[in-house]
């Protein structure tokens, strides 16, 4: 592979004042290492100051730099250009969430639905949890179960990708309802019967197609498709208390 090369940037920007979008295309040289991120970062520095963009990290960890690219939601900082993009680079915002600027979404609705489930440990002694006299010791077992859950970075890429969340903006969507599974599965937890019932709805997990759209994009294994078809089923057969 050669050590640099000229590719095409073809970014779709969308004007909140006219609310119109417009494609811009910028041309830049990129080596190995250049990332959609970082090819969008030399841009703003170098030719197009009025470029938005959104970003923390730089290394998939923050989530904030969700965005289309050739046509996949995707990271823009894990996706290496000349590896993955070929010569012409398309980049769009996520259309899953509301546009505020070119490539920077509005979040505010994505996250209301993420505390909307509760993420955090529910205990029925609240005063409890402030003590901490003692550990909440979990087997190694109960920790799998919730574990691949809990890697969630925020991102929204797998509300972009599904269907049912673009078309009902009352669903959950799969990022809050796989957060939901992450809490209910935990040992810890003494939530799941109210977190069930509140779930039990079309806007809950009765909503989910089962596309499996949202765990092919997910950056981090998350598979949220399996978690809302495993609230399904805990749904079905609620505990019979909150214990596990
Ligand atoms: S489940 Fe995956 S795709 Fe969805 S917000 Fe979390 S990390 Fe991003
Ligand atoms: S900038 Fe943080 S995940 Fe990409």
């Amino acid at each position: 592979m050669s050590e640099s090369k000229t590719v095409e940037i073809r970014v779709k920007r969308f004007d909140p004042d006219t609310k119109q979008f417009t494609v811009k295309s910028y041309r830049l040289e990129v080596d190995r290492f250049t990332t959609v991120l970082s090819a969008l970062i030399a841009i703003k520095e170098k030719q197009d100051q009025t470029l938005s963009i959104r970003y923390s990290c730089r290394m998939g960890i923050c989530g904030s730099c969700g965005m289309v690219v050739n046509g996949k939601p995707r990271l823009a900082c894990e996706t290496n250009i000349l590896k993955e993009c070929g010569d012409t680079v398309e980049v769009e915002p996520m259309l899953g969430h509301p546009v505020l600027r070119d490539l920077v979404c509005d979040f505010d609705d994505f996250f209301a639905k993420h505390k909307s489930v509760k993420p955090w440990l529910i205990r029925r002694d609240r005063a409890e949890k402030f003590r901490a006299e003692k550990e909440y010791v979990q087997t190694s077992k109960q920790l799998d179960e919730y574990l691949p859950f809990t890697y969630c970075i925020k991102c929204g890429l797998c509300v972009d990708a599904c269907p049912v969340s673009n078309l009902n903006p009352g669903f959950k969507g799969p990022q809050a309802l796989s957060q939901a599974y992450r809490y209910i599965a935990d040992s810890r937890d003494e939530g799941a019967k109210a977190r069930l019932e509140a779930l039990d709805t079309f806007e809950g997990v009765w909503g989910c197609e089962f596309l499996g759209a949202c765990s092919r994009v997910c950056p981090k294994g998350v598979d949220p498709a399996l978690a809302i078809q495993l609230l399904k089923m805990r749904v079905i057969n609620p505990p019979r208390d909150d214990t596990h």
